[in-house]
């Protein structure tokens, strides 16, 4: 498919989707939030890729946030509308996906930003990166996510000052709060993307995914997060991956997964 704001780069099976609108800061309008679906969508079916890098281009901004020019004209149920579909569309099937995706982010995290980074698995960024949820600013609040996932990362005391006062953080605070796990500087951003992807692309691609689901079930209602770790425990003893990690161990090499 042919994207207007994204670009879609693969390196091995690292695929890279940068966020191409630089010179609005990359911030999410209708048209990028749908790319994003239809590219996240072909990245979880696609074979050939393992796992998923997001940034955004531009030396500035990683996402600025949802594109307030089109704000202007919703009304209650326009605006419930967008925050309906962004979750189901976008937010929740990254954070659903059965591929891990880092978000590098590179610059500016505000808003709609922060909160698709917060859907990705790990979070990384650069040391020029600066974070924040501003929707109070414009007598909005989050509606893609923030409000529930900051507080599962920073804790709700953190959460609710970030959201009520709409402060920026430094990339240095959000280390600090456990909003990012690593802090680099611009240059070493994507090689430390990298370098982690990487390493979660030697280990078992159905293990990976079946954590994925199970960390997510703790932060679902009406499920037993427990019962899930339980059966998904139980399905990895039926995996070919299984048997050759164990096997591998046994036999003193490296195992080659294949996500059978
Ligand atoms: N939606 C739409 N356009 C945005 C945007 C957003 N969220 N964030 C930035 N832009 C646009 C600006 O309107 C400007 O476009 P223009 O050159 O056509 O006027 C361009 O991106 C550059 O932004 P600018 O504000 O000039 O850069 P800056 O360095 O002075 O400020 C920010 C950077 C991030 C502090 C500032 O752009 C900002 O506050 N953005 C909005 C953040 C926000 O509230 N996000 C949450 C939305 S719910």
């Amino acid at each position: 498919m042919e994207f207007q704001n994204l670009l879609i780069t693969n390196k091995g099976r690292i695929q890279y989707i940068t966020i191409n609108r630089e010179s609005k800061l990359n911030a999410l309008n209708k048209a990028t939030l749908a790319e994003l679906h239809a590219a996240f969508t072909e990245a979880f079916n696609n074979k050939e890729v393992g796992g998923i890098i997001i940034t955004g281009a531009g030396p500035k901004a990683f996402v600025a946030g949802a594109d307030i020019s089109e704000f202007a004209d919703l009304d209650i149920e326009g605006g419930k509308q967008l925050s309906r579909t962004g979750h189901s569309e976008v937010f929740d099937v990254i954070a659903n996906g059965n591929k891990p995706v880092i978000a590098a982010v590179n610059g500016f995290a505000l808003g709609g930003g922060l909160e698709l980074a917060m859907a990705c698995h790990i979070r990384i960024a650069s040391d020029n990166a600066k974070m924040g949820l501003p929707e109070v600013t414009l007598g909005l609040m989050p509606g893609y996510g923030g409000t529930q996932r900051l507080n599962q990362l920073v804790g709700k005391g953190k959460a609710l000052e970030m959201i009520l006062t709409a402060d920026m953080i430094t990339a240095a605070e959000a280390l600090q709060y456990g909003l990012v796990t690593h802090v680099v500087t611009a240059d070493e951003l994507l090689p430390k993307a990298e370098e982690i992807l990487s390493k979660i692309l030697t280990r078992a691609p159905l293990a990976i995914a079946a954590a994925i689901r199970c960390v997510n079930a703790a932060y679902t209602d009406g499920v037993n997060g427990y019962e899930t770790e339980i059966e998904e425990f139980g399905k990895s003893f039926g995996t070919k991956d299984f048997k050759e990690g164990v096997a591998a161990f046994l036999e003193k090499r490296k195992a080659d997964f294949k996500g059978e």
